[in-house]
């Protein structure tokens, strides 16, 4: 499925009267397959990366990273071949890059090309073209890059870096795992020290991976702090990808919604950062384990046992929490539906900033669903009333709006599952983006599709 000619795929889903059961293979972690080609495409050596993610927006990385030069070959047994250029061997690409629906290709990229002296324009889709661009030109500004026009808020952005950047100490002012990486992977170009403090931790694949590969990376936990010293080569380093939290989040929903369902999904990334959705599913009593957790390419990952969970506890959530499960509200919203009890997530502004606005998304499309949501857009609170185990979602007589986002299409699909006559969406096709064979692992499970 692609969007790129503009045809939206609608697709209604039916209810879900059969258990769903088995071991269950979930896509790559997006986060980590787009910095294992990023990273690798500057270092020294040839690095193979294993079970990368072959969704639209890593294909965007890799095209960019192609444009600039690199090598990055698929071999006949499924991994990926990067050769590495080194710190300073990308080439100016030749034309725009296009980066598609793909927010953390775009702030990764400006931030690996910034220093760089040469000028390279970078375009989006409509949903990408509308996301906030100022929280990563205003500190690659700092560093000595130029942004046309200037003021540029949104893209298209035209950049001019130099291979002089000034190292910055840089206070950010959003929890953003890309703006954090965006600069670090300035610095790491950069003659100096550059440090970055977060208000709350946020992923931190881009740490654990720049220090395996031997960056002069430092992380300060108790402070929220990270300190990169540039100029230093880093060693190309083969990289399997664990399967991504945010992803079989869907799965994992489906798991505790359905009656009699047990299911097993192997090799998750259990990464502290990325897994609040489990955490906060485990406060709600849902039948939820991460078992045999170990560590593979520095990063940990864990195999995850999730059973029908009909007896749920309202969720409460606040700011500290959204870094650890910032792309697994949507489908939570929907979790919360189930609840004994009236839900409390808070302080969810990060969420109006993403593919679509996702805040108000839950708003509307659980209403239309017959859910009663309250919400505060200002402070960007929501109270969404849990109907109990029992409940089913009433079926929209128009299809839901995806507005170009994946989570969106994907959370209202496992919302169809309870359903009263299923639930249709406008258009599928932005599940390529993260999770493309997500209709085919749910048909394989005995789900119905018209
Ligand atoms: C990502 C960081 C998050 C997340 C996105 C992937 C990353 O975005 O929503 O899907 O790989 O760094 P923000 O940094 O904007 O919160």
């Amino acid at each position: 499925m692609s969007n790129l000619n503009n045809t939206k795929q609608g697709i209604k889903v039916t209810t879900c009267n059969t258990p769903l059961v088995g071991e269950i293979v979930t896509p790559p972690d997006k986060s980590i397959s787009h910095r294992a080609v990023l990273f690798n495409s500057v270092a020294i050596g040839t690095a193979k990366i294993t079970n990368l993610l072959e969704g639209e927006d890593v294909i965007s990385t890799i095209t960019a990273l192609r444009q600039c030069g690199v090598e990055i070959d698929k071999q006949d047994d499924g991994s990926y071949i990067v050769k590495g250029v080194g710190l300073n061997g990308l080439q100016k690409p030749q034309r725009e890059i296009y980066f598609g629906n793909s927010g953390t290709s775009t702030r990764l990229f400006m931030g690996l090309i910034a220093s760089y002296d040469f000028d390279v324009r970078i375009s989006g889709d409509e949903s990408l073209s509308k996301r906030p661009m100022l929280r990563v030109t205003e500190p690659l500004s700092q560093m000595g890059v130029r942004f046309f026009p200037e003021d540029a808020k949104t893209l298209p952005i035209s950049m001019q870096g130099s291979n002089n950047l000034m190292p910055i100490d840089y206070k950010l002012k959003v929890a953003s795992a890309q703006v954090k990486s965006a600069i670090l992977l300035a610095g790491l170009n950069t003659r100096g020290t550059t440090t970055v403090v977060e208000p709350e931790k946020t992923r931190d694949h881009t740490e654990i991976m720049l220090k395996n590969m031997g960056a002069d990376v430092r992380v300060y936990d108790s402070e929220n702090k990270i300190e990169i010293t540039g100029l230093n080569q880093i060693k190309a380093t083969d990289c399997i990808i664990p399967a991504d939290p945010s992803s079989a989040a869907f799965i994992i929903a489906a798991g505790v919604l359905i009656k009699g369902s047990n299911l097993l999904i192997k090799n998750l990334c259990t990464n502290p950062t990325r897994i609040g959705f489990i955490k906060v599913l485990q406060n709600m009593g849902a039948d939820v384990a991460i078992v045999n957790q170990r560590t593979q390419s520095a990063e940990m990952v864990g195999d995850v046992i999730v059973k029908y969970s009909p007896n749920l506890k309202p969720a409460f959530t606040t700011a500290k929490d959204v870094p650890a499960m910032v792309d697994e509200f949507l489908i939570l919203s929907v979790i919360c539906a189930f609840a004994n009890g009236t839900s409390e997530l808070n302080d969810l502004h990060e969420l109006t900033t993403k593919e679509s606005n996702r805040f108000d998304a839950i708003v509307k499309n659980l209403s239309l669903c017959g859910v009663s949501v309250e919400a505060d857009y200002e402070k960007c609170n929501l109270k969404i009333k849990g109907m109990g185990g029992n409940f089913t979602f009433n079926s929209p007589k128009e299809p839901i709006a995806t507005r170009l986002d994946h989570r969106i299409a994907m959370s209202f699909l496992i919302a169809g599952l309870r359903s009263q006559y299923g639930i249709e969406i406008d258009d599928a096709s932005p599940i390529a983006t993260s999770f493309p064979n997500f209709i085919t692992i749910l048909k394989s499970l005995g789900v119905v599709f018209e």
